[in-house]
């Protein structure tokens, strides 16, 4: 496993372009199982998770081939309906499979996903949603097995607008017969990206982006050629990592709307924040101000995956903030390591609320990266720090991030990937 040691103190400046998001292209990913034709995606993010979900649809007999950042897949001759345990159990988001299989095939048999690196995470609303669609799901021995000889569109109101199952039931109804209507469904940029991947591919979807999303069940897809939208949570950590150092940065192929609950949240803290059609522009204050209450919500608030970076920069800040994490109940591993770096910050009972007192100078150490946002966290922590720090571990941040070491040395970072 990979480590990178960062010698801190580089006030960081210049200008990076931003690829594609993880969080778009994973579902559209799992959507070209249902399109019995060719689907060729660009600017797809050479990351692990990418390389994963590959593997599934090789497994379920699609022909897959990525090229840089093009990924073009035959899903004509896909004929397995059993997502291997292995992959799943690998990548939670994997689960994703479920309505596009269910979909395709009729039936699906796929691994419990499992607890993971955020807590429980459990999958009780995609369940629920794929059975008022008229699937029969049996849970057994840890594989889900749901099957449906016609999926009927219905009414759903998702208790929670959770991202994963809003997905997962969008997939489930795109060949549904009829009207499926979602309700406090997930809000996402993401979400309306796939909506847009799947009307390129011929399905009737309205309405992502807000409360209530609509799906009318057509018979066929057909070939598609699409680009993913830029990651807003990989713009966020980089914009994060200029303002912890004292820097300014220029972020190119990003999209402003996406961003702006991070950058209104960075602009509290004194950073000035300048926006453009596809360009954002920060430059830090002398002194980081803090936020009274950073409080994460589905969107359109804060984003729980810039909770962890937004942490360290608080570290840093003159004055106590009160952060709050409302989304995942055990996303919280990086406080103690930020703690070995010298942070001020004590987790309340609740485990959820944290008060960060802001610290002079955060001092290098040896930490740990425990899950994806956590780790760039600690990165961005040493990018601060006094002296040396090595972050072991990884492998996590390499799930969301294309070669963040060489993203940050091009603007000045003094950092390096050590095998
Ligand atoms: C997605 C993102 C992840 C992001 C999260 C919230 C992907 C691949 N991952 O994850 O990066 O942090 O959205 O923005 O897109 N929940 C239930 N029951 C369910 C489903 C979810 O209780 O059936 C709960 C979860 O435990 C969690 C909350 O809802 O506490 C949010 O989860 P969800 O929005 O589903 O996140 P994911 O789709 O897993």
């Amino acid at each position: 496993m990979g480590e990178y040691h960062i010698k801190g103190g580089q006030r960081l400046s210049g200008q990076l372009s931003i690829y594609g998001a993880k969080n778009a292209v994973l579902p559209m990913l799992a959507a070209v199982v249902l399109n019995k034709g060719i689907s060729v995606i660009h600017n797809c993010p050479r990351i692990s998770d990418t390389f994963m979900v590959i593997k599934i649809l090789k497994a379920i007999g699609a022909d897959v081939k990525m090229e840089g950042t093009t990924i073009t897949i035959d899903s004509t001759g896909a004929d397995n309906y059993e997502v291997p345990e292995k992959y799943v159990r690998e990548m939670r988001s994997s689960i994703i499979f479920l309505g596009s299989v269910l979909g395709r095939f009729g039936q699906v048999k796929i691994s419990y996903p499992g607890g993971c690196e955020l807590g429980a995470r459990p999958i009780d609303l995609h369940l629920k949603g794929i059975r008022q669609l008229g699937a029969n799901i049996v849970e057994e021995g840890g594989f889900i097995v749901a099957e449906a000889a016609k999926l009927k569109g219905a009414r759903i109101d998702l208790d929670f607008p959770s991202v994963g199952a809003t997905e997962n039931i969008m997939l489930a109804a795109v060949l549904a017969e009829g009207r499926t209507i979602i309700s406090n469904a997930a809000k996402e940029p993401e979400i309306v990206d796939m909506q847009n991947f799947l009307c390129a591919m011929g399905a009737k979807v309205s309405g992502a982006g807000k409360d209530t999303i609509v799906i009318d069940g057509v018979k066929n897809l057909h070939d598609v050629e699409y680009t993913v939208m830029p990651d807003r949570i990989v713009a966020g950590t980089y914009l994060t990592a200029a303002a912890i150092t004292g820097g300014e940065l220029l972020l190119t192929n990003v999209s402003p709307s996406h961003l702006h609950p991070i950058t209104s949240k960075l602009a509290e803290t004194g950073c000035e924040i300048k926006t453009e059609k596809t360009r954002v522009y920060l430059k830090a204050p002398k002194e980081l101000k803090p936020i009274e209450r950073l409080r994460t919500h589905p969107h359109p608030g804060f984003p729980t995956d810039m909770q962890p970076q937004l942490m360290a920069l608080l570290s840093t800040a003159k004055g106590m903030s009160i952060v709050e994490e409302t989304v995942f109940e055990s996303r919280n591993k990086h406080i103690s390591e930020l703690i070995r770096m010298g942070a001020n910050i004590v987790l309340l009972q609740d485990g959820m609320t944290s008060v960060v007192t802001g610290v002079k100078k955060l001092q290098g150490a040896n930490v740990i990266c425990r899950d994806l946002r956590g780790g760039a966290a600690l990165i961005l922590a040493g990018l601060a720090a006094e002296g040396k720090t090595v972050v072991t571990n990884s492998v996590f941040v390499e799930r969301g991030y294309v070669d963040i070491e060489e993203d940050l040395r091009i603007i000045g970072a003094d950092i390096c990937y050590v095998k």
